[in-house]
C-alpha cells in the first residue's frame, strides 16, 4: 500500500487555504452589501451574446465533463482553464484543441491563480467545478470581476456564504447560476410540465434525497477523496442537499410563489464509513485514525410559507441503490421516481402506473429537440441540456432559469441541518434570500422553468 501522508498534508493545505479564501469573500460580500442597495436579480436578463466566452476553474472529474459538454455547444468559446494541478490544465487544453478550438490560456500556479483568470477581459461566464470550500470565493471573485458565474453543487456550505453570493450578485449585477443538473433530467423536466398543467392538482408534500453509495470514491487515492471525506470528519447533517431539493423546489415554485420557512433535522448514527474504513484500510494507514462525525442518514423536514412539507435525505455511505426519491404529492395524484411512476385520482387499486405512457404528450421540448445529442453526455444527458440551456439564455438575452436565490435556498439546508442536528433537532428558521420577493411572478422565463 502506498504511503498516504502526502495526500493528507495536501488536503489540509487545500482546506486551510480555501477556508481563509471563503472568509475573505464573506467579508468582502458583507462590506459590499452594507454600502450598496439591494436590487434584486430576479428576472434580470443577460445581455444577448453572439458567442459565450467561458473560463473554467477546476479541471477534475466534474470540470472535464462540463468542459466536454461546453465544447459540443455551438457559440461557446472556452478561453481559459485553471487548476492547481498542471497536468489537469494540460488535459483540459488538449480537450479544447482536440475539439478544433484555439488553445485556451492556462492557469496552474497555485490556489489563488484563479484570481487572475477572472480578471481577463475576454470572458463572459466562469464555470466553477472545484471542491466545496472554493465555490464561494471563486464565485464572488468572478462576479466582482464583472463575469457571470455558474457554480457546481452545493453552491455554498453555510448560510453566510449563501448571503455572500446573493449580496455580490445584487451588487455586481452579475448572475450566479447553480449548476444543478438534476433539474434538467428528462423525468424532472417532464414532471414539472405535468405539474404546471395541473395534472397532480394542488401540491402539498414532496420528498427529495441524495442516496448514493460513495464509499469507494471517498476512500480512493485521488479525485474527490482528496477533499470530500474530510467533510465527514467535522460536519453532521446534509452535506449535499441540492440534487434532490432543486427539482422539488421547482415543482413547488420556491422563490416563485412559495418559500422554505423552517427546517428540522435528525441524523442516524455514524456507522458506514467507519465500517468501510476498517474493512478496506491497513492498520497503519493514516486514514485509520479518522473519526467521522456525519451520521449515515440525515433526514430533514422542511416547511414552506404555503404550509407544504418536504422530506430531504442524505446518505452516501450505505450499501443501497442510487435514489433521489423525487416524490411529489397533490390533490389529484402522486409522482414517485426510481423508477418513475404515477398514481392519479380515480385510478383503480393500489398499484403505481408507469410514467411511460405520458412521455409522448408531456416530454420536455428541450429533450425532444436535443435528447439524441445529449444522451452521450454526463448523467444520461441532463448535464448537456443544462449547459445548452444556460448558453441559450445568454445568447438570446433571457434571464437564467436558475439564479442566485435558487443557489442559496437549495444550498442553505447544509448548514441549517447541521445546526438543527447539533441542537438536538430544534427547528431552525430558513432565511428569505429574495428579501421578500419570493411571492412575485417571474417574467421572461415562460419557455423554461
Ligand atoms: N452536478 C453533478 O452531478 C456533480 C458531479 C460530480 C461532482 N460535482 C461537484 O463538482 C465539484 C468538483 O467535483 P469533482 O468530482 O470534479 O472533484 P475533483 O476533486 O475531481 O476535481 C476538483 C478539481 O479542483 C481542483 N482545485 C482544487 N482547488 C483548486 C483551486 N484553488 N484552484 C483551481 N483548481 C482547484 C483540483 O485540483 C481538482 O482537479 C464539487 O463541487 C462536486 O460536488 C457535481
Amino acid at each position: 500500500m502506498r504511503n498516504a501522508l502526502p495526500q493528507a498534508v495536501s488536503r489540509r493545505q487545500i482546506l486551510g487555504a480555501a477556508a481563509s479564501g471563503a472568509l475573505a469573500a464573506l467579508e468582502a460580500g458583507r462590506a459590499e452589501a452594507k454600502e450598496g442597495r439591494h436590487t434584486s436579480m430576479i428576472g434580470v436578463p443577460f445581455a444577448a451574446h453572439s458567442v459565450v466566452r467561458v473560463g473554467l476553474i477546476g479541471c477534475g472529474g466534474r470540470g472535464m465533463s462540463l468542459l466536454n459538454d461546453l465544447l459540443g455547444i455551438e457559440a461557446v468559446s472556452v478561453r481559459a482553464v485553471c487548476d492547481i494541478v498542471a497536468e489537469k490544465v494540460a488535459a483540459a487544453t488538449e480537450a479544447v484543441t482536440r475539439a478544433g478550438h484555439p488553445p485556451p490560456a492556462g492557469y496552474a500556479r497555485g490556489d489563488h491563480h484563479f484570481e487572475q483568470l477572472v480578471l481577463r477581459d475576454d470572458l463572459d461566464l466562469v464555470y466553477v467545478a472545484t471542491p466545496w470550500n472554493w465555490h464561494v470565493p471563486m464565485a464572488v471573485a468572478s462576479m466582482r470581476a464583472g463575469k457571470h458565474v455558474a457554480v457546481e453543487v452545493p453552491a455554498a456550505n453555510t448560510v453566510a456564504e449563501c448571503w455572500a453570493l446573493v449580496d455580490t450578485s445584487e451588487k455586481s449585477r452579475r448572475h450566479c447560476v447553480i449548476l444543478e443538473n438534476c433539474c434538467y433530467g428528462a423525468t424532472e423536466r417532464m414532471v414539472l410540465r405535468m405539474i404546471q398543467a395541473g395534472l397532480l392538482g394542488e401540491l402539498h408534500h414532496a420528498e427529495a434525497a441524495y442516496i448514493h453509495d460513495l464509499r469507494g470514491i471517498l476512500f480512493a487515492r485521488d479525485g474527490e477523496a482528496l477533499w470530500r471525506r474530510a467533510e465527514h470528519l467535522k460536519r453532521n447533517g446534509n452535506l449535499y442537499p441540492t440534487h434532490g431539493l432543486g427539482p422539488v423546489a421547482l415543482y413547488f415554485g420556491i422563490n416563485r410563489g412559495d418559500r422554505f420557512t423552517k427546517l428540522v433535522s435528525m441524523s442516524s448514527p455514524e456507522l458506514g464509513l467507519t465500517a468501510y474504513q476498517k474493512a478496506t484500510t491497513e492498520p497503519r494507514d493514516p486514514r485509520r485514525s479518522e473519526r467521522y462525525a456525519c451520521g449515515d442518514m440525515n433526514t430533514s423536514l422542511l416547511k414552506t410559507a404555503l404550509g407544504r412539507t418536504v422530506v430531504l435525505q442524505h446518505d452516501v455511505v450505505s450499501p443501497r441503490p442510487y435514489d433521489r426519491n423525487n416524490l411529489v404529492s397533490g390533490t389529484k395524484g402522486c409522482f414517485r421516481d426510481y423508477p418513475p411512476r404515477l398514481f392519479l385520482d380515480g385510478q383503480e387499486g393500489h398499484d403505481w402506473q408507469s410514467i411511460d405512457a405520458y412521455r409522448k404528450e408531456w416530454e420536455d421540448p428541450l429533450w425532444r429537440r436535443l435528447g439524441e445529442a445529449a444522451r452521450s453526455s454526463g448523467h444520461g444527458g441532463m448535464d448537456y441540456i443544462m449547459s445548452w440551456r444556460l448558453v441559450e439564455c445568454m445568447r438570446l438575452g433571457l434571464p437564467p432559469e436558475l439564479d442566485v436565490y435558487d443557489a442559496a435556498a437549495w444550498s442553505a439546508p447544509a448548514e441549517l441541518s447541521e445546526k438543527s442536528v447539533a441542537s438536538g433537532s430544534e427547528p431552525v428558521g430558513f432565511p428569505d434570500f429574495t428579501r421578500g420577493l419570493w411571492n412575485e411572478r417571474r417574467t421572461g422565463q415562460e419557455a423554461g422553468v
